[in-house]
Protein backbone atom coordinates (compact mmCIF):
# COMPACT_ATOMS: atom_id res chain seq x y z
CA UNK A 1 0.00 0.00 0.00
CA UNK A 2 2.95 2.84 0.22
CA UNK A 3 3.89 4.79 -2.22
CA UNK A 4 0.04 6.07 -2.37
CA UNK A 5 -3.31 6.83 -0.99
CA UNK A 6 -5.05 3.66 -0.08
CA UNK A 7 -8.84 3.13 -1.01
CA UNK A 8 -12.19 2.01 0.18
CA UNK A 9 -15.10 1.20 -0.86
CA UNK A 10 -18.53 0.71 0.56
CA UNK A 11 -21.56 -1.49 -0.81
CA UNK A 12 -24.86 -0.41 1.47
CA UNK A 13 -28.14 -2.06 1.37
CA UNK A 14 -31.62 -1.51 3.60
CA UNK A 15 -32.70 1.36 4.56
CA UNK A 16 -31.76 5.04 4.90
CA UNK A 17 -30.60 4.38 8.28
CA UNK A 18 -28.64 2.04 6.57
CA UNK A 19 -27.23 4.71 4.47
CA UNK A 20 -26.40 7.42 7.43
CA UNK A 21 -24.22 5.22 8.93
CA UNK A 22 -22.45 4.45 5.67
CA UNK A 23 -22.12 7.79 5.56
CA UNK A 24 -20.32 7.90 8.60
CA UNK A 25 -18.07 5.28 7.97
CA UNK A 26 -17.08 6.91 5.09
CA UNK A 27 -15.92 9.89 7.18
CA UNK A 28 -14.06 7.79 9.10
CA UNK A 29 -12.38 6.27 6.31
CA UNK A 30 -11.31 9.76 5.00
CA UNK A 31 -9.95 10.92 8.37
CA UNK A 32 -7.71 7.59 8.30
CA UNK A 33 -6.62 8.97 5.31
CA UNK A 34 -7.95 6.56 2.80
CA UNK A 35 -9.92 7.97 -0.17
CA UNK A 36 -13.21 6.26 -2.08
CA UNK A 37 -12.63 4.07 -5.24
CA UNK A 38 -15.97 2.61 -6.85
CA UNK A 39 -13.90 0.34 -8.60
CA UNK A 40 -13.92 -3.66 -8.17
CA UNK A 41 -10.44 -3.66 -6.46
CA UNK A 42 -10.40 -1.18 -3.20
CA UNK A 43 -7.86 -2.24 -0.81
CA UNK A 44 -10.48 -2.10 1.58
CA UNK A 45 -13.94 -3.43 0.66
CA UNK A 46 -17.29 -3.14 3.21
CA UNK A 47 -20.48 -4.58 2.98
CA UNK A 48 -23.02 -2.77 5.17
CA UNK A 49 -25.73 -5.42 5.25
CA UNK A 50 -29.39 -5.62 5.53
CA UNK A 51 -31.37 -8.57 7.48
CA UNK A 52 -35.03 -7.34 6.93
CA UNK A 53 -35.89 -10.30 4.27
CA UNK A 54 -34.83 -13.18 3.13
CA UNK A 55 -33.62 -12.05 -0.42
CA UNK A 56 -31.32 -9.47 1.90
CA UNK A 57 -29.43 -12.07 2.76
CA UNK A 58 -29.06 -13.96 -0.09
CA UNK A 59 -27.87 -11.06 -1.77
CA UNK A 60 -24.46 -10.61 0.98
CA UNK A 61 -23.57 -14.56 0.33
CA UNK A 62 -23.68 -14.26 -3.30
CA UNK A 63 -21.94 -11.18 -2.73
CA UNK A 64 -19.46 -12.84 -0.58
CA UNK A 65 -18.71 -16.00 -3.43
CA UNK A 66 -17.61 -13.35 -5.64
CA UNK A 67 -15.40 -11.46 -3.32
CA UNK A 68 -13.74 -14.30 -3.26
CA UNK A 69 -12.17 -14.63 -5.98
CA UNK A 70 -11.05 -11.21 -6.22
CA UNK A 71 -9.41 -11.75 -3.54
CA UNK A 72 -7.78 -14.28 -4.63
CA UNK A 73 -6.61 -11.84 -7.28
CA UNK A 74 -5.87 -9.32 -4.42
CA UNK A 75 -4.62 -11.14 -1.02
CA UNK A 76 -4.31 -7.89 0.27
CA UNK A 77 -7.62 -6.83 -0.14
CA UNK A 78 -9.61 -6.03 3.48
CA UNK A 79 -12.97 -7.48 3.35
CA UNK A 80 -15.52 -6.04 6.21
CA UNK A 81 -18.86 -7.21 7.20
CA UNK A 82 -21.23 -5.31 9.13
CA UNK A 83 -24.73 -3.99 9.66
CA UNK A 84 -27.68 -5.77 10.86
CA UNK A 85 -27.43 -9.19 9.18
CA UNK A 86 -24.27 -9.65 11.30
CA UNK A 87 -26.71 -9.68 14.30
CA UNK A 88 -28.70 -12.87 13.52
CA UNK A 89 -26.84 -15.52 14.58
CA UNK A 90 -27.60 -18.28 12.19
CA UNK A 91 -25.60 -15.70 9.40
CA UNK A 92 -22.87 -14.71 12.01
CA UNK A 93 -22.20 -18.66 12.38
CA UNK A 94 -22.24 -18.88 8.25
CA UNK A 95 -19.64 -16.18 7.98
CA UNK A 96 -17.79 -17.52 10.15
CA UNK A 97 -17.88 -21.13 9.19
CA UNK A 98 -18.16 -20.71 5.01
CA UNK A 99 -16.70 -17.08 4.31
CA UNK A 100 -12.85 -17.44 5.98
CA UNK A 101 -11.71 -14.40 3.27
CA UNK A 102 -14.31 -12.23 5.73
CA UNK A 103 -11.31 -10.44 7.58
CA UNK A 104 -13.47 -7.98 10.10
CA UNK A 105 -16.90 -8.48 11.18
CA UNK A 106 -19.03 -5.98 13.34
CA UNK A 107 -22.16 -5.29 14.20
CA UNK A 108 -24.66 -1.90 13.85
CA UNK A 109 -23.83 -0.76 17.17
CA UNK A 110 -20.17 -0.77 17.04
CA UNK A 111 -19.61 1.78 13.58
CA UNK A 112 -17.78 3.86 15.58
CA UNK A 113 -15.21 1.37 16.23
CA UNK A 114 -13.89 1.00 12.34
CA UNK A 115 -10.60 2.61 12.92
CA UNK A 116 -9.70 0.08 16.23
CA UNK A 117 -10.95 -2.77 14.57
CA UNK A 118 -8.92 -1.97 11.05
CA UNK A 119 -6.02 -1.14 13.22
CA UNK A 120 -5.95 -4.48 15.14
CA UNK A 121 -6.71 -6.41 12.03
CA UNK A 122 -4.09 -5.03 9.75
CA UNK A 123 -1.30 -4.53 12.45
CA UNK A 124 -1.97 -8.37 14.19
CA UNK A 125 -3.05 -10.11 11.44
CA UNK A 126 -6.00 -11.84 13.02
CA UNK A 127 -9.86 -12.07 12.08
CA UNK A 128 -12.05 -9.77 14.13
CA UNK A 129 -15.39 -10.41 14.98
CA UNK A 130 -16.90 -7.84 17.25
CA UNK A 131 -20.79 -7.85 17.59
CA UNK A 132 -22.01 -6.04 20.56
CA UNK A 133 -25.17 -6.62 22.32
CA UNK A 134 -25.26 -2.88 23.91
CA UNK A 135 -28.04 -0.22 22.42
CA UNK A 136 -26.11 2.80 20.92
CA UNK A 137 -23.81 5.52 22.76
CA UNK A 138 -24.56 8.90 22.38
CA UNK A 139 -20.80 9.18 20.74
CA UNK A 140 -22.43 7.52 17.35
CA UNK A 141 -23.98 11.04 16.96
CA UNK A 142 -20.67 12.44 16.93
CA UNK A 143 -19.11 10.60 14.11
CA UNK A 144 -17.78 13.11 11.10
CA UNK A 145 -20.03 11.97 8.03
CA UNK A 146 -19.39 11.62 3.93
CA UNK A 147 -22.87 12.89 2.26
CA UNK A 148 -23.56 11.07 -0.22
CA UNK A 149 -25.82 13.49 -1.51
CA UNK A 150 -25.22 17.09 -2.13
CA UNK A 151 -28.67 18.45 -1.68
CA UNK A 152 -30.17 15.94 1.44
CA UNK A 153 -28.48 15.22 4.94
CA UNK A 154 -29.61 12.36 6.37
CA UNK A 155 -30.00 13.09 10.38
CA UNK A 156 -31.26 10.34 12.84
CA UNK A 157 -32.62 11.41 15.63
CA UNK A 158 -33.36 7.95 17.16
CA UNK A 159 -32.09 4.78 17.02
CA UNK A 160 -33.82 1.00 17.62
CA UNK A 161 -37.40 0.60 18.34
CA UNK A 162 -39.00 -0.96 20.84
CA UNK A 163 -42.07 -2.42 18.87
CA UNK A 164 -41.81 -5.92 18.49
CA UNK A 165 -44.09 -6.30 15.45
CA UNK A 166 -44.24 -10.38 15.15
CA UNK A 167 -42.24 -10.12 11.75
CA UNK A 168 -39.59 -7.95 12.40
CA UNK A 169 -36.15 -8.17 13.00
CA UNK A 170 -35.12 -4.83 13.34
CA UNK A 171 -35.65 -4.72 17.55
CA UNK A 172 -33.09 -7.46 17.32
CA UNK A 173 -30.34 -6.55 15.23
CA UNK A 174 -31.17 -2.10 16.08
CA UNK A 175 -31.71 -2.63 19.94
CA UNK A 176 -33.58 -0.70 22.21
CA UNK A 177 -35.16 3.31 21.37
CA UNK A 178 -32.72 5.86 21.89
CA UNK A 179 -34.09 9.28 21.32
CA UNK A 180 -31.12 11.53 20.51
CA UNK A 181 -30.71 15.14 22.30
CA UNK A 182 -32.70 17.59 21.08
CA UNK A 183 -30.77 20.24 21.44
CA UNK A 184 -27.68 18.46 19.46
CA UNK A 185 -29.85 17.54 16.64
CA UNK A 186 -31.09 21.32 16.80
CA UNK A 187 -27.23 22.33 16.64
CA UNK A 188 -26.61 19.63 13.80
CA UNK A 189 -28.99 20.78 11.80
CA UNK A 190 -28.23 24.51 11.81
CA UNK A 191 -24.46 23.54 10.60
CA UNK A 192 -25.87 21.64 8.12
CA UNK A 193 -28.11 24.60 6.68
CA UNK A 194 -25.29 26.33 6.93
CA UNK A 195 -23.15 24.04 4.34
CA UNK A 196 -25.64 24.43 2.43
CA UNK A 197 -28.12 21.18 2.50
CA UNK A 198 -31.85 22.25 1.05
CA UNK A 199 -33.33 19.25 2.35
CA UNK A 200 -33.13 17.32 5.46
CA UNK A 201 -34.37 13.59 5.86
CA UNK A 202 -35.00 13.25 10.21
CA UNK A 203 -35.09 9.67 10.29
CA UNK A 204 -36.22 6.63 12.80
CA UNK A 205 -37.74 3.08 12.36
CA UNK A 206 -40.55 5.06 13.96
CA UNK A 207 -40.36 8.77 14.49
CA UNK A 208 -43.65 9.51 16.41
CA UNK A 209 -41.84 7.54 19.54
CA UNK A 210 -39.04 10.16 19.30
CA UNK A 211 -38.78 11.55 23.18
CA UNK A 212 -40.62 8.63 24.60
CA UNK A 213 -37.63 7.87 26.52
CA UNK A 214 -37.88 11.32 28.34
CA UNK A 215 -41.49 12.09 28.87
CA UNK A 216 -40.57 15.82 30.20
CA UNK A 217 -38.59 16.65 26.99
CA UNK A 218 -39.85 17.95 23.44
CA UNK A 219 -41.71 15.14 21.15
CA UNK A 220 -41.63 14.60 17.12
CA UNK A 221 -44.31 17.34 16.57
CA UNK A 222 -41.92 19.85 18.94
CA UNK A 223 -39.37 19.17 17.03
CA UNK A 224 -40.26 19.08 13.50
CA UNK A 225 -42.29 22.22 14.58
CA UNK A 226 -39.41 23.67 16.00
CA UNK A 227 -36.70 22.58 12.99
CA UNK A 228 -39.83 24.38 10.42
CA UNK A 229 -40.11 27.66 12.51
CA UNK A 230 -36.60 27.82 12.80
CA UNK A 231 -36.21 28.46 8.00
CA UNK A 232 -33.33 26.10 7.78
CA UNK A 233 -34.20 23.94 4.91
CA UNK A 234 -36.58 24.60 2.05
CA UNK A 235 -37.59 20.99 2.63
CA UNK A 236 -37.87 18.89 5.85
CA UNK A 237 -38.64 14.80 5.10
CA UNK A 238 -39.03 12.25 7.74
CA UNK A 239 -39.50 8.84 8.04
CA UNK A 240 -40.73 5.72 9.09
CA UNK A 241 -44.46 7.11 11.01
CA UNK A 242 -46.34 4.40 12.81
CA UNK A 243 -50.14 4.68 12.90
CA UNK A 244 -49.97 3.65 16.69
CA UNK A 245 -47.92 6.95 17.69
CA UNK A 246 -49.37 9.29 15.01
CA UNK A 247 -51.14 12.09 16.68
CA UNK A 248 -53.55 14.14 15.28
CA UNK A 249 -51.20 17.53 16.34
CA UNK A 250 -48.67 16.05 13.57
CA UNK A 251 -50.69 16.21 11.12
CA UNK A 252 -51.79 19.90 12.27
CA UNK A 253 -48.32 21.05 12.17
CA UNK A 254 -47.54 19.60 8.91
CA UNK A 255 -50.70 21.25 7.62
CA UNK A 256 -49.52 24.60 8.89
CA UNK A 257 -45.72 24.90 7.81
CA UNK A 258 -45.29 24.25 3.98
CA UNK A 259 -41.64 23.15 4.26
CA UNK A 260 -42.64 20.29 6.28
CA UNK A 261 -42.84 17.77 2.97
CA UNK A 262 -46.32 17.58 1.45
CA UNK A 263 -45.92 13.75 1.94
CA UNK A 264 -46.75 10.59 4.77
CA UNK A 265 -44.88 7.68 4.77
CA UNK A 266 -47.80 6.05 7.40
CA UNK A 267 -46.83 1.85 6.65
CA UNK A 268 -50.47 -0.24 7.37
CA UNK A 269 -49.37 -3.63 6.18
CA UNK A 270 -52.52 -5.37 6.58
CA UNK A 271 -56.08 -4.26 6.28
CA UNK A 272 -57.61 -6.92 8.51
CA UNK A 273 -57.72 -6.45 12.09
CA UNK A 274 -57.22 -10.11 12.91
CA UNK A 275 -53.54 -10.05 10.70
CA UNK A 276 -52.55 -6.77 12.78
CA UNK A 277 -53.16 -8.41 15.85
CA UNK A 278 -51.02 -11.43 15.37
CA UNK A 279 -48.50 -8.48 13.64
CA UNK A 280 -48.63 -7.13 16.99
CA UNK A 281 -48.79 -3.85 14.98
CA UNK A 282 -50.39 -1.72 18.00
CA UNK A 283 -53.48 -0.05 15.73
CA UNK A 284 -56.92 -1.01 13.94
CA UNK A 285 -57.90 -0.79 10.61
CA UNK A 286 -60.54 1.91 11.76
CA UNK A 287 -58.04 3.67 13.41
CA UNK A 288 -55.58 3.47 9.77
CA UNK A 289 -58.40 4.94 8.02
CA UNK A 290 -59.00 7.71 10.31
CA UNK A 291 -55.68 8.80 10.48
CA UNK A 292 -55.14 8.56 6.32
CA UNK A 293 -58.34 10.67 5.46
CA UNK A 294 -57.99 13.64 8.41
CA UNK A 295 -54.31 13.33 6.59
CA UNK A 296 -56.41 14.29 3.45
CA UNK A 297 -58.67 16.43 4.36
CA UNK A 298 -55.93 18.79 6.09
CA UNK A 299 -53.31 18.47 3.22
CA UNK A 300 -55.18 18.31 0.27
CA UNK A 301 -51.82 18.84 -1.47
CA UNK A 302 -50.05 15.83 -0.14
CA UNK A 303 -49.91 12.02 -1.12
CA UNK A 304 -49.81 8.99 0.96
CA UNK A 305 -47.57 6.32 0.79
CA UNK A 306 -47.23 2.72 2.55
CA UNK A 307 -45.98 -0.51 3.20
CA UNK A 308 -47.85 -3.66 2.86
CA UNK A 309 -47.20 -7.70 3.69
CA UNK A 310 -49.02 -10.15 1.74
CA UNK A 311 -48.92 -13.58 3.09
CA UNK A 312 -48.55 -13.57 6.56
CA UNK A 313 -48.93 -16.55 8.11
CA UNK A 314 -53.00 -17.27 8.77
CA UNK A 315 -53.76 -14.74 6.04
CA UNK A 316 -57.53 -15.34 5.01
CA UNK A 317 -58.72 -14.74 1.40
CA UNK A 318 -61.26 -12.53 3.40
CA UNK A 319 -58.42 -10.92 5.19
CA UNK A 320 -56.52 -10.31 1.92
CA UNK A 321 -60.08 -8.57 0.71
CA UNK A 322 -59.39 -6.35 4.13
CA UNK A 323 -56.54 -5.22 2.20
CA UNK A 324 -57.70 -4.38 -0.65
CA UNK A 325 -60.29 -2.63 0.29
CA UNK A 326 -58.36 -0.71 2.67
CA UNK A 327 -56.13 0.48 -0.42
CA UNK A 328 -59.53 1.24 -2.39
CA UNK A 329 -60.75 3.40 0.45
CA UNK A 330 -57.35 5.66 0.96
CA UNK A 331 -56.01 5.23 -2.66
CA UNK A 332 -52.30 5.84 -1.55
CA UNK A 333 -50.18 7.60 -4.02
CA UNK A 334 -47.53 4.61 -3.58
CA UNK A 335 -46.82 1.79 -1.76
CA UNK A 336 -44.00 -0.71 -1.31
CA UNK A 337 -45.15 -3.95 -1.26
CA UNK A 338 -43.38 -6.94 0.35
CA UNK A 339 -44.23 -10.81 -0.04
CA UNK A 340 -43.89 -12.06 4.01
CA UNK A 341 -40.54 -13.84 5.18
CA UNK A 342 -40.36 -15.72 7.97
CA UNK A 343 -37.48 -14.09 10.22
CA UNK A 344 -34.88 -16.73 12.53
CA UNK A 345 -36.16 -15.35 16.04
CA UNK A 346 -38.97 -13.25 15.54
CA UNK A 347 -42.24 -14.08 17.09
CA UNK A 348 -44.12 -15.29 13.50
CA UNK A 349 -41.29 -17.44 12.38
CA UNK A 350 -43.00 -20.09 15.19
CA UNK A 351 -46.65 -19.66 13.60
CA UNK A 352 -47.55 -22.74 12.27
CA UNK A 353 -49.95 -21.45 9.62
CA UNK A 354 -47.82 -20.18 6.58
CA UNK A 355 -49.61 -19.32 3.30
CA UNK A 356 -48.69 -21.87 0.29
CA UNK A 357 -46.51 -19.95 -1.92
CA UNK A 358 -49.08 -19.66 -5.39
CA UNK A 359 -51.56 -18.35 -2.51
CA UNK A 360 -49.49 -15.50 -1.61
CA UNK A 361 -48.10 -14.90 -5.27
CA UNK A 362 -51.66 -14.98 -6.86
CA UNK A 363 -51.83 -12.15 -4.14
CA UNK A 364 -49.25 -9.78 -4.13
CA UNK A 365 -50.08 -9.89 -8.71
CA UNK A 366 -53.56 -8.62 -7.68
CA UNK A 367 -52.50 -6.45 -4.95
CA UNK A 368 -49.55 -5.19 -7.47
CA UNK A 369 -52.22 -4.10 -10.49
CA UNK A 370 -54.48 -1.87 -7.81
CA UNK A 371 -51.89 -0.46 -6.45
CA UNK A 372 -50.04 0.34 -9.75
CA UNK A 373 -53.62 1.54 -10.92
CA UNK A 374 -53.71 3.94 -8.10
CA UNK A 375 -50.15 5.51 -8.43
CA UNK A 376 -51.24 6.11 -12.21
CA UNK A 377 -53.97 7.86 -11.43
CA UNK A 378 -52.28 9.58 -8.69
CA UNK A 379 -49.62 10.74 -11.38
CA UNK A 380 -52.57 11.62 -13.72
CA UNK A 381 -53.98 13.92 -11.39
CA UNK A 382 -51.20 16.79 -11.00
CA UNK A 383 -50.84 16.88 -15.15
CA UNK A 384 -50.46 20.20 -16.31
CA UNK A 385 -49.76 21.64 -12.87
CA UNK A 386 -46.28 23.47 -12.81
CA UNK A 387 -44.48 22.16 -8.83
CA UNK A 388 -41.49 22.97 -7.47
CA UNK A 389 -38.99 20.53 -8.00
CA UNK A 390 -35.52 19.71 -6.01
CA UNK A 391 -33.46 18.53 -8.61
CA UNK A 392 -30.98 15.39 -8.11
CA UNK A 393 -28.78 15.39 -11.39
CA UNK A 394 -28.96 13.70 -14.47
CA UNK A 395 -31.41 10.66 -14.88
CA UNK A 396 -29.46 7.40 -14.86
CA UNK A 397 -31.36 6.03 -18.50
CA UNK A 398 -31.03 9.54 -20.41
CA UNK A 399 -28.44 11.72 -20.71
CA UNK A 400 -30.34 14.67 -21.69
CA UNK A 401 -32.87 13.86 -19.26
CA UNK A 402 -32.60 15.13 -15.65
CA UNK A 403 -34.48 13.89 -12.46
CA UNK A 404 -35.67 15.78 -8.98
CA UNK A 405 -38.76 15.26 -6.68
CA UNK A 406 -41.62 17.46 -5.50
CA UNK A 407 -42.46 18.25 -2.08
CA UNK A 408 -44.84 15.33 -2.30
CA UNK A 409 -42.34 13.10 -3.10
CA UNK A 410 -43.19 12.45 -6.61
CA UNK A 411 -40.22 11.53 -9.17
CA UNK A 412 -39.85 13.70 -11.81
CA UNK A 413 -37.79 13.10 -15.12
CA UNK A 414 -37.42 16.61 -16.65
CA UNK A 415 -35.90 18.26 -19.62
CA UNK A 416 -34.41 21.50 -20.14
CA UNK A 417 -35.35 23.92 -23.21
CA UNK A 418 -31.92 25.32 -25.19
CA UNK A 419 -31.19 28.35 -23.93
CA UNK A 420 -31.73 28.03 -20.51
CA UNK A 421 -30.08 30.04 -17.87
CA UNK A 422 -28.82 29.04 -14.05
CA UNK A 423 -28.81 32.86 -12.54
CA UNK A 424 -26.62 35.09 -14.82
CA UNK A 425 -24.78 32.56 -16.66
CA UNK A 426 -25.28 29.94 -19.19
CA UNK A 427 -25.68 25.83 -18.51
CA UNK A 428 -22.45 23.98 -18.50
CA UNK A 429 -22.91 21.61 -21.80
CA UNK A 430 -23.07 18.18 -22.01
CA UNK A 431 -22.55 15.96 -19.11
CA UNK A 432 -21.58 19.19 -16.65
CA UNK A 433 -24.77 20.20 -16.49
CA UNK A 434 -26.54 17.28 -14.09
CA UNK A 435 -23.14 18.29 -11.89
CA UNK A 436 -24.17 22.31 -11.52
CA UNK A 437 -28.01 21.89 -10.84
CA UNK A 438 -27.67 19.36 -8.36
CA UNK A 439 -29.58 20.53 -5.72
CA UNK A 440 -30.80 23.22 -7.15
CA UNK A 441 -34.63 23.95 -7.05
CA UNK A 442 -37.02 24.47 -10.10
CA UNK A 443 -40.40 25.05 -11.29
CA UNK A 444 -41.33 22.08 -14.03
CA UNK A 445 -44.40 21.70 -16.08
CA UNK A 446 -45.71 18.25 -15.51
CA UNK A 447 -46.68 16.56 -18.79
CA UNK A 448 -46.81 13.06 -18.79
CA UNK A 449 -47.78 10.70 -16.29
CA UNK A 450 -46.56 7.17 -15.77
CA UNK A 451 -46.94 4.55 -13.15
CA UNK A 452 -43.81 5.64 -10.85
CA UNK A 453 -42.80 8.55 -12.04
CA UNK A 454 -44.01 12.16 -14.25
CA UNK A 455 -42.17 13.41 -16.99
CA UNK A 456 -41.71 17.62 -17.47
CA UNK A 457 -40.26 20.20 -18.66
CA UNK A 458 -38.40 22.94 -16.65
CA UNK A 459 -39.67 26.44 -16.80
CA UNK A 460 -37.27 28.50 -14.64
CA UNK A 461 -35.22 28.01 -11.47
CA UNK A 462 -35.64 29.41 -8.04
CA UNK A 463 -33.40 31.45 -6.60
CA UNK A 464 -33.15 31.44 -3.06
CA UNK A 465 -34.82 29.99 0.31
N1 LIG B 1 -40.08 0.88 10.98
C1 LIG B 1 -40.84 0.84 9.81
C2 LIG B 1 -40.48 -0.25 8.84
C3 LIG B 1 -39.13 -0.77 8.67
S1 LIG B 1 -38.94 -2.16 7.69
C4 LIG B 1 -42.30 0.65 10.19
O1 LIG B 1 -42.60 0.09 11.20
O2 LIG B 1 -43.12 1.01 9.41
C5 LIG B 1 -39.70 -1.70 6.15
C6 LIG B 1 -40.81 -2.58 5.74
O3 LIG B 1 -40.35 -3.90 5.47
C7 LIG B 1 -41.91 -2.80 6.77
O4 LIG B 1 -42.80 -1.73 6.84
C8 LIG B 1 -42.57 -4.06 6.30
O5 LIG B 1 -43.60 -3.79 5.36
C9 LIG B 1 -41.44 -4.79 5.57
N2 LIG B 1 -41.01 -5.98 6.32
C10 LIG B 1 -40.41 -6.00 7.53
N3 LIG B 1 -40.20 -7.28 7.91
C11 LIG B 1 -40.68 -8.07 6.92
C12 LIG B 1 -40.76 -9.48 6.73
N4 LIG B 1 -40.32 -10.31 7.65
N5 LIG B 1 -41.32 -9.94 5.58
C13 LIG B 1 -41.78 -9.08 4.65
N6 LIG B 1 -41.73 -7.75 4.77
C14 LIG B 1 -41.19 -7.25 5.90
FE1 LIG C 1 -39.96 -3.40 12.60
FE2 LIG C 1 -42.29 -2.80 13.65
FE3 LIG C 1 -40.10 -1.61 14.56
FE4 LIG C 1 -41.02 -1.02 12.14
S1 LIG C 1 -42.05 -0.62 14.08
S2 LIG C 1 -38.92 -1.45 12.70
S3 LIG C 1 -41.82 -2.95 11.44
S4 LIG C 1 -40.61 -3.77 14.75
FE1 LIG D 1 -32.45 -3.59 7.07
FE2 LIG D 1 -31.41 -3.09 9.39
FE3 LIG D 1 -32.57 -1.14 8.05
S1 LIG D 1 -32.54 -4.89 8.83
S2 LIG D 1 -34.14 -2.21 6.90
S3 LIG D 1 -30.76 -2.23 7.45
S4 LIG D 1 -32.53 -1.38 10.26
Amino acid sequence: MLGRVPTYRIRTYGCQLNESDSEKMAGLFERMGLSEDPGDSPDVLLMNTCAIRENAEDRLFGNLGVWKALKAEHPNMLIIVCGCMTKIPEDLNRIKKSFSHVDVVFGPQDIHRLPELLYERVSREVKIMQVSDRDYLPDDDDLPAVRCRKFRALVPIMYGCNNFCTYCVVPYTRGRERSREFDRIIDQLRELSEKGFEEVMLLGQNVNSYGKDAPDKPDFPDLIETVSKMNLFSRIRFMTSHPKDLSDRLIDIIAQNPSIERHLHLPFQSGSNDVLKRMNRGYTRERYLEIALRYRALVPDGTLSTDIIVGFPGETEKDFQDTLDLMEQVQFDAAFTFIYSARPGTAAASFSDSVPEEVVSDRFSRLLALQNAHSLASNQSVIGNSEEVLIEGLSHTNESVFTGRTSSNRLINFTIPDGTVLGADPLPLGGGTGAAIEGKRAIIRLLKAKTFSIEGQLEYFIDGR
